[in-house]
């Protein structure tokens, strides 16, 4: 099966009232990872690669990869540019064989962030095959790649907002601000997470079946955390979204779900632990391969614990 775009896999979470995870990968190990957690589940999937991992990784040993992995599984995967900033970073991936992007102009002014995003939407659909678009409104707090958004710059998507939006860019799915946000600290030490459910309920009511995204959705497992400092970190405290959470979101309109933090946790606390256990090792596979298994397993909790896609593929 070539690679998918997401459409049918909206379609069909949002009416089984489950999400789709979407895990960042860099690199071999956390594409196996991902996929073997996928594969045993029999999860849809989509693998997502921002411009970081772009520069870090090569466009084309991604996509290479990821068609591996394709053929490995047989699962429906689809390909995504992950925080894309410029109509020539989206184009650039669409024409390389990624099946969907993102473009992210949720920093622009209202009537620029729809113009910017119906110039990638004009294209992605033109092309054969359809390359889907995400796009975002309201503004989450935390770390991107360079861009630092700060408390003070975050803000919630208005719902007033999202019908004109979509109407005008013609996007195919919406990432929306309620209180997610990017990165390993997402509240203040003693601030209790919350998430705006009650605009995530308008925002549904306003566009019924339309598929909603929540990025910055790591949980920020505190066992990493611990293994991380034991093993000679010093990450200060740090908290997430609670899991349940997000499986009452990914029983409304939210069909994908963001996760990279938490498997940037645990593959380095687990590459921590064996180096901190093993400290004569020096073979690159004795380490990165409980690493890839430490994805795995996370993966897997994410797909029966808080997306529910276990089974859907
Ligand atoms: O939202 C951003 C993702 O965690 C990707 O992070 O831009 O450092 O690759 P990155
Ligand atoms: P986390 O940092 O919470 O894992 O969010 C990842 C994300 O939103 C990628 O776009
Ligand atoms: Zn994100």
């Amino acid at each position: 099966m070539p690679l998918v775009n997401t459409k049918e896999m909206f379609k069909e979470a949002y009416a089984g009232g489950y999400a789709i995870g979407a895990f960042n990968v860099n690199n071999m190990e956390i594409i196996q990872g991902i996929v073997n957690a996928a594969n045993k589940l029999r999860a849809p999937l989509i693998l997502q690669v921002s411009a970081g991992a772009r520069r870090y990784a090569n466009q084309t040993y991604l996509v290479k990869l990821v068609e591996a992995a394709l053929i490995e599984s047989g699962l429906p995967i689809a390909l995504h540019l992950d925080h894309g900033d410029s109509f020539e970073l989206c184009k650039d991936c669409i024409d390389g064989g990624f099946t969907s992007v993102m473009i992210d102009g949720s920093h622009l002014p209202f009537e620029e962030n729809i113009e910017l995003t119906r110039r990638v939407v004009d294209y992605a659909h033109s092309h054969d095959p359809m390359v889907v678009v995400e796009a975002e409104l309201g503004r989450l707090e935390g770390i991107e790649d360079d861009v630092v958004v700060s408390s003070d710059d975050a803000s919630y998507t208005d719902p007033d907002e999202v019908e004109e939006f979509v109407t005008r860019t013609g996007c195919d799915s919406l990432a929306i601000a309620i209180g997610t946000s990017h990165g390993a600290y997402k509240f203040k030490p003693g601030q209790k997470p919350q998430l705006r459910f009650d605009i995530l309920e308008e925002i549904e009511r306003r566009l019924p079946g339309f598929p909603i995204v929540l990025h910055g959705a790591s949980s920020v497992i505190p066992e990493y955390v611990e293994t991380i400092n034991r093993y000679g970190g010093s990450m200060p405290d740090a908290i997430g979204i609670p899991e349940h959470m997000l499986r009452k979101a990914a029983g409304m309109a939210v069909c994908k779900i963001n996760i990279d933090s938490d498997l940037r946790l645990a593959m380095t606390a687990s590459v921590r632990q064996y180096l901190g256990e093993n400290p004569a090792d020096f073979d690159p596979r004795k380490y990165l391969g409980p690493a890839r298994k430490a994805i795995e397993e996370i993966v897997a909790h994410k797909i029966t614990n808080v997306l529910g896609c276990d089974g859907k593929a």
